[in-house]
C-alpha cells in the first residue's frame, strides 16, 4: 500500500461519481390523464381554419417549445430539468388515441409540471390554434 495506490483509487472513484452524475436520470411517467367528460367530447369549432396553423405555431414556439421541443418530441432546452417525462406529442399512435378536447385539457389546464395556460393563452381561438398546430406535428 503506497500513496500512489490511494491516488489511483481516488481518481477512479472520482471518475465513477462524475459518470453517474452525467448519466441522464430516468424521468417519472405521469401515467394516464383523468380528463373530465365535457372536455373529452368538446368540439373544436376552429378545426378547419388553415390560417390558425401558422398562428398556432407562433404560440407553440413561445409557450411550449422550451419543454416539448421544436417537433414535439420532448427535447426542448428545459426538458432535461423536468422531473416528469413530457412525452412525445408527435407520436402518431398517441395522437390517434386522443380527441381534440383531450388535447385541449392537457395543453390548457395541465397538471403537475405541465403548466396551466388558462391565463397565458386566454382567447378560445388561440387555444384551438395551438391544438391544431399540435396535430400538424404528428408523424
Ligand atoms: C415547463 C415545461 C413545459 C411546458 C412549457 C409545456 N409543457 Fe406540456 N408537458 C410538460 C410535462 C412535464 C408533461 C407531462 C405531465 C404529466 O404527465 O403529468 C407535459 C404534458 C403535455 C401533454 C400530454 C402529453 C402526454 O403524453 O400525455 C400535452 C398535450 C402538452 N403537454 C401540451 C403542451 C402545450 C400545448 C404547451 C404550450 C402551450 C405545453 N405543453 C407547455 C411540460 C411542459
Amino acid at each position: 500500500m503506497n500513496n500512489r495506490f490511494f491516488s489511483v483509487a481516488a481518481l477512479l472513484i472520482g471518475t465513477l461519481m462524475l459518470m453517474a452524475f452525467m448519466v441522464p436520470q430516468e424521468k417519472k411517467k405521469g401515467g394516464p390523464w383523468e380528463i373530465p367528460q365535457e372536455y373529452v367530447t368538446m368540439e373544436n369549432t376552429y378545426k378547419d381554419d388553415a390560417s390558425l396553423e401558422k398562428y398556432g405555431k407562433q404560440l407553440y414556439m413561445k409557450h411550449c417549445r422550451s419543454c416539448h421541443g421544436n417537433t414535439g418530441e420532448g427535447d426542448g432546452p428545459k426538458a432535461r430539468n423536468l422531473e416528469y417525462d413530457p412525452g412525445n406529442l408527435a407520436d402518431a399512435a398517441w395522437q390517434d388515441g386522443v380527441s381534440d378536447g383531450e388535447l385541449y385539457y392537457m395543453s390548457i389546464i395541465g397538471r403537475d409540471e405541465m403548466p396551466n395556460y388558462e391565463s397565458k393563452i386566454v382567447d378560445e381561438e388561440e387555444r384551438w390554434a395551438v391544438i391544431n398546430y399540435l396535430r400538424t406535428l404528428k408523424k
